[in-house]
């Protein structure tokens, strides 16, 4: 059985926050959040539907498909516009898809969570999958807090997958959560993020580790054999971590928390599209994709890709 990730989408908004610019606000400095995160600006603006229709189109032209084409949309998102209706029934209306439409929400293991849920989909008869990753944080920061402000951004990412008998991408999945760790990363109806950060991190590190050599393993590869590795974008120290406990250098790893933020769901497709802007990747190549988040959850899934 077969799976074939065939176009790729990305939407942030235009509106750029600096480091210095949160500075004015914040009891914080550009020095602190670049050495401490990695992140120098972040996207802020639009909503979970709007960047996700916008990712969603995108990623439809460059597979070359219409909107007809579609069986289902698989939309991850930590941050839907309402709790009802879902987000991604609104994004297909939008997108003039008439295919059935759902939410997942596994934060910011969210966009490999859709397309797990997506293969079983192809599995079961559907032919063409858009799964998309929305994140419309900030509106669930309280910007006076600086823990938070200065991590969470917005933006949207997006992948067509396609059933195809002779081949696969998606060679292996590794998924767990660990519900005992939920208070350690939460938003309240009503509230906004808060997070045990230290603990998080501490956390993140082991999951993506462990995850990653599950995959690994079970895609019948080790790291050595991978030319990429696109992780979720919290903390540059936590990938400048895991990378360096599975004995991967740093410059196999795709790094866009400096521009983006942590955009949660959106990260992992994000981090794709610029690697594949820069040449990065190749037909035939290994790439690790792996992610983290509130619940706590995490994914790690290993890909060769076709295109
Ligand atoms: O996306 C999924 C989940 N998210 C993550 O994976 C994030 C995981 N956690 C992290 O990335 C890091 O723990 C943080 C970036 C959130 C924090 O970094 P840290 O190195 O763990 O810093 P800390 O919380 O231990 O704080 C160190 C100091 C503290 O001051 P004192 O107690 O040493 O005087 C904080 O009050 O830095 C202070 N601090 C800040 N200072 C300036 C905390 N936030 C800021 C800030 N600006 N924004």
């Amino acid at each position: 059985m077969g799976v074939r990730i065939t176009g790729w989408g990305t939407a942030v908004p235009d509106r750029i926050v600096t480091n210095d610019e949160l500075s004015l606000t914040l009891d914080t400095s550009d020095q602190w959040i670049t050495e401490r995160t990695g992140i120098r600006e972040r996207r802020i603006g639009g909503s979970a539907m709007t960047l996700g229709t916008l990712a969603g189109e995108r990623a439809l032209a460059d597979a070359g498909l219409s909107t007809s084409d579609i069986d289902f949309l698989v939309l991850a998102t930590t941050t839907p516009d309402r709790i009802a209706p879902a987000t991604a029934p609104m994004i297909a209306n939008a997108m003039g898809l008439t295919c059935p439409a759902m939410d997942v929400n596994a934060a910011c293991a969210g966009f490999m969570y859709a397309l797990r849920t997506a293969q079983g989909l192809l599995e079961t008869g559907n032919k063409k999958i858009l799964v998309i990753g929305a994140e419309h944080l900030s509106r669930w920061v309280d910007w006076t807090d600086r823990n938070m402000a200065v991590l969470l951004a917005d933006g949207a990412g997006a992948a067509v997958l396609e059933y195809d008998p002779d081949g696969t991408d998606l060679l292996s999945f590794s998924l767990g959560a660990d519900g005992s760790a939920a208070d350690l990363l939460t938003c309240e109806h009503g509230g906004f993020f808060e997070m045990d950060g230290k603990e998080v991190f501490r956390r993140a590190v082991r999951v993506v580790v462990s995850s990653a050599e599950e995959a690994l393993k079970e895609a019948g590869i080790t790291a050595d054999d991978l030319a990429l590795v696109i992780p979720h974008q919290a903390n540059l120290r936590i990938i400048q971590a895991a990378t360096q406990r599975l004995g991967i250098e740093m410059s196999r790893a795709v790094v866009v928390l400096d521009r983006y933020g942590n955009t949660s769901s959106a990260s992992i497709p994000l981090a794709f599209a610029d690697a594949r802007d820069n040449g990065r990747v190749k037909a035939g190549d290994y790439a690790l994709l792996t992610g983290f988040g509130a619940g706590m959850t995490w994914a790690s899934a290993v890909v060769k890709w076709s295109r």
